[in-house]
């Protein structure tokens, strides 16, 4: 069987890539969601956003999609990509009654359909759920059996807000959990068209479902463990004179077995997956009745403490270097969880904006494409922060460095800000102005402190950074 023609449930972050990336590689694809003004947006070309070639994409393989909000559309289709959302509920664990109402949908859609549909589930889902609810589900809804009627793979992506299209391109391995072989070849035939310019192929992973379900939570908890190990190293670092953390980690990471990813000591790890995915693996331990193996759960405290440690050290250069001023203003260069985006999920720069706008006069955050109301909200949500009113968001980077007093760095990524600071400070005398550079991307001067290279909670040596 040969399936040219697949539709894809859901067009948020991950979903829409995956569209524009199908259509791209020669198929068909009838994109549903359930939200009407984002279906009309993109029917209008109305529709906006951040990420890296995704509106390019939509114009030029725009004939080979369609954008709907009408589920019966599954039916020209003998493939349906599931990408809803599965918010992580009070325990951590993920909600899939998204999943479950959308495979149940198409099952009555398809009941009198005569082709072997393939279900692929991409949204995140606890180990368990597919074989335990996301096929029965369908077998109810569709009156046939799994295997016999139709086919269904658990398929989650390893992407990266900012860089979704290039991951999906380029990945270095795709995971398929399936219960049989059949499922998985279709689903590996539609990657082989995917993949078919690509110079290095990707390693296939083919296990069941279960199997892939655990690897999808664990990687991300794993990463997320290399992270804190970084940062737990920098504070060690930090306790010996003379010793630079970029050397240990770079020395750590020079072990074949460990490598230099992600083991960069600076702020922690943020959004959309990381940190839920984290908790979810725990959550996952805790149901399974392993109470004792609480890895994740340190993970997630420890990065959790991480942006206080910045307010810390910017109360105490208020303290050091302006006399204890309650008067001043601080500058935030970049809000997002990572460079490239305006995504503020778990957002370790929102944690350090909503401390610092307790202590300060004025916080001045400086994001482009980003509105005050979408950082308050955030706050609001996100650190239970419901009234602050002396935050601003500009877009003008030169008005932050003008009139801050202290200005953070935290976010990793030199090309994307840093030229264009390097280019706004170097018109501003700063030697009334501190810098946090929290991931020591600045060259050397000397009111920059450098987040890792000096005891900021111990014994502040301030004036050795700033003389
Ligand atoms: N965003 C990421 O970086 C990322 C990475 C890996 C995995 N995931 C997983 O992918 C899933 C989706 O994440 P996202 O970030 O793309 O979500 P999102 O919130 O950006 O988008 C989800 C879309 O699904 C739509 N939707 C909800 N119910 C629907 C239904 N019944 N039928 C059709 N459309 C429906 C919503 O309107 C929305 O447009 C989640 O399980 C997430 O954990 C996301």
């Amino acid at each position: 069987m040969v399936d040219t023609n697949i539709s894809v449930i859901g067009l948020g972050k991950l979903g829409l890539p995956i569209v524009v990336v199908l259509a791209k590689s020669g198929f068909n694809v009838t994109g549903i969601d359930t939200n009407k003004k984002l279906v009309e947006d993109l029917n209008t070309d109305c529709f906006c956003s951040m990420e890296p070639d995704l509106l390019s994409y939509l114009r030029k393989y725009g004939s080979s999609i369609s954008f709907t909000n009408q589920p019966s559309n599954v039916r020209n289709t003998t493939v349906s990509f599931i990408i809803v959302p599965t918010p992580s509920t009070e325990n951590n664990m993920f909600d899939p009654s998204l999943v479950i109402n959308a495979v149940r949908e198409i099952g009555k859609e398809l009941r009198d359909v005569d082709h072997k549909h393939l279900f692929v589930i991409v949204s995140t889902v606890m180990p368990g759920d597919t074989i335990d609810k996301i096929i029965p589900t369908i077998e109810d809804a569709l009156g046939k059996k799994h295997g016999e009627g139709f086919d269904l793979c658990y398929n989650p992506e390893f992407i990266a807000i900012g860089r979704v299209i290039y991951d999906l391109e380029n990945p270095d391995k795709v995971l398929i959990g399936s219960e049989n072989i059949n499922a998985a070849n279709r689903l590996k035939d539609i990657y082989t068209d995917v993949f078919a310019t690509n110079s290095t192929k990707p390693k296939f992973i083919s296990v069941n479902n279960t199997e892939a379900e655990i690897i999808k939570i664990h990687i991300n908890s794993m990463v997320t463990a290399k992270i804190t190990y970084a940062n737990m190293i920098t504070d060690l670092c930090e306790t010996f004179p003379g010793v630079d953390i970029d050397r240990v980690t770079e020395g750590v990471g020079s072990d074949y077995r460990i490598g230099n990813k992600y083991l960069t000591g600076g702020l922690g790890f943020g959004g959309p997956c990381f940190p839920r995915d984290n908790l979810a693996t725990q959550a996952l331990y805790i149901r399974k009745g392993l109470n004792n193996y609480k890895i994740p759960l340190d993970i997630h405290f420890f990065n959790r403490d991480i942006p206080t440690k910045v307010s810390i050290i910017t109360k105490k250069i208020s303290q050091d270097r302006f006399g204890g001023r309650k008067d001043l203003t601080i500058g935030v260069i970049g809000a997002s969880y990572k460079n490239d985006t305006i995504c503020l999920d778990e957002s370790q720069a929102v944690s350090i904006i909503g401390y610092l706008s307790k202590i300060f006069y004025k916080v001045m955050v400086y994001q482009k494409g980003l509105s005050v109301e979408m950082l308050l909200d955030c706050m609001r949500s996100n650190l239970a922060m419901p009234h602050v009113h002396n935050v601003s968001v500009e877009s003008d980077m030169s008005k932050i460095v003008e009139y801050s007093n202290i200005i953070i760095l935290p976010v990793l990524d030199p090309q994307t800000i840093f030229q264009e600071f390097n280019e706004v400070i170097s018109r501003y005398k700063i030697g009334d102005k501190y810098f946090i550079d929290c991931w020591r991307q600045m060259p050397d001067k000397p009111n920059v402190i450098k987040f890792g290279l000096y005891h900021p909670i111990r014994d502040v040596k301030l004036q050795h950074w700033a003389d």
